[in-house]
């Protein structure tokens, strides 16, 4: 491809400004799929999708459909969802479960039992194998394209198509801290998380950036949840979430993830009540915070915060406690999914009022999503314009104001408002369009 554009033109991270081509170019964003999806730990799905052997769910690698499925041994496989024959998307519902994978268009089939074949998705069964391909087909070379790593993260689904990626806990920094709180909420407690009901799904006209940066860094925008704040959707009744007192930014500059909250902590008892007008709901989140302080006594200790892991994966850490994933369709259209996650062992009536809140707040009839949605699409959608997108973005607010976060690796934090953290996204944006090697992408910590 020629290139009209070099990542250092369009992203200026010490000026803090962004080109708006970023957003609306297909060309860079047939670029973006293939240095960055192609090579960077995504978020798959979760293993309470696939809980029993043979089990499969349809997910998304950047534009690629993906099988997530559990073999009859009971290890998790992400393979690709195309037939080697003539491409055939094998698995056309979102999910269910099946013994083997066979293509409707000629038959052919594909093994997950790791007792039949040496690997997951091998091609074991071709119709017409010896009277049309007088057994000479090589069979072990046709099989389904598996990732290259594949981690399961406290319930979630990680993987890479990149064999030299470093591993997912690297990739990850310490940003760990923050994912750990989203994902297991007790830290440590034998509960764990499960999804509320499936994954909604739905597509909007925006790029996948915008939606991303927002998570990652954007408390300036509260005048955009106004409305929402006055209505009243919180469970405290006060807004759309109760008030989060002491908040900050935090960015991993080394590695992009970045965000929002009141995070880490170090107060006397900085407990605020979340479910305030539901006391059984409220006494349960008070006793989940009791056995949290006893058990991480000493160490850092996170209460709410929103971020993202780069690229395109956000998590909610505290109520509502959710993943969102941005996944690129095109350079002007993101297809987003929301997952909701409570304790596992929680009591009914936890889950339930989590539910109502959840689907109030977030997802495409949420509130609070739905104001966020309109900024981000009449944003691509007016910078789309053939003079709009020559001018920049606007990342300059606190440039020069960072301070090390004690204890975070790579982290810096700039108080309550600021862009340092999409500065650092898009710096890590431009260092894998750049094409980097793994070596000059990781940072070299001390352990
Ligand atoms: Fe799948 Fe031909 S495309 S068997
Ligand atoms: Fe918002």
């Amino acid at each position: 491809m020629s290139r009209k554009w070099s990542p250092q033109q369009l992203v200026d991270a010490e000026l803090g400004t962004v080109s708006r081509e970023v957003y609306v170019n297909q060309d860079i964003f047939q670029e973006e799929l293939e240095q960055i999806f192609s090579r960077a730990w995504l978020f798959v799905g979760h293993e309470s999708m696939v809980p029993n052997p043979d089990d499969y769910f349809v997910s998304r690698m950047g534009n690629d459909s993906v099988i997530l499925t559990r073999d009859r041994q009971g290890q998790l496989q992400v393979l690709l969802n195309s037939c080697l024959h003539r491409g055939m998307r094998l698995c056309r519902y979102d999910q269910g479960n099946n013994r083997t994978f066979t293509c409707p268009y000629h038959g052919w089939s594909y093994s997950t039992d790791g007792k039949l074949v040496e690997r997951a998705g091998e091609l074991v069964g071709v119709p017409g194998f010896k009277t049309h391909y007088y057994g000479e087909l090589d069979k072990k070379n046709w099989g389904l394209k598996s990732v290259a790593k594949l981690v399961n993260y406290k319930g979630t689904i990680w993987a890479t198509w990149d064999e030299n990626a470093p591993s997912f806990e690297a990739y990850l920094g310490d940003m760990k801290l923050y994912l750990d709180f989203a994902l297991d909420h007790r830290d440590g407690s034998p509960g764990g998380s499960e999804m509320i009901g499936g994954v909604q799904k739905w597509r909007i006209p925006c790029n996948w950036k915008t939606a991303a940066e927002n998570f990652n860094a954007d408390l300036y925008h509260d005048i955009s949840h106004r409305s929402v704040d006055v209505v009243g959707i919180g469970p405290g009744g006060k807004g759309r979430r109760d008030p989060t007192p002491n908040r900050v930014s935090i960015s991993f500059k080394d590695l992009g993830h970045g965000l929002v909250g009141r995070a880490p902590y170090y107060e006397e008892n900085p407990y605020t009540p979340i479910f305030a007008n539901y006391p059984e709901v409220e006494q349960y989140y008070r006793k989940v915070y009791e056995e949290r302080e006893k058990n991480l006594a000493g160490t850092m200790r996170v209460l709410h915060s929103v971020g993202t892991v780069f690229p395109n994966m956000a998590v909610h850490g505290r109520q509502p406690r959710t993943i969102a994933v941005f996944h690129p369709v095109s350079a002007t259209e993101t297809e987003m999914w929301r997952i909701y996650l409570v304790d596992k062992d929680a009591p009914q009536e936890v889950k339930d009022a989590a539910r109502a809140y959840y689907l109030r707040y977030s997802g495409p009839g949420g509130m609070t999503e739905s104001d966020d949605m309109e900024n981000w699409c009449y944003a691509t959608e007016s910078s789309t314009g053939t003079i709009a997108r020559t001018l920049h973005y606007n990342y300059q607010m606190g440039i020069g104001h960072a301070k090390p976060v004690p204890g975070l690796r790579g982290a810096v934090t700039t108080g309550e408002f600021t862009e340092e953290n999409n500065r650092n996204y898009y710096a890590r944006w431009a260092q894998f369009m750049e094409g980097r090697s793994w070596d000059d992408l990781m940072p070299t910590y001390d352990e």
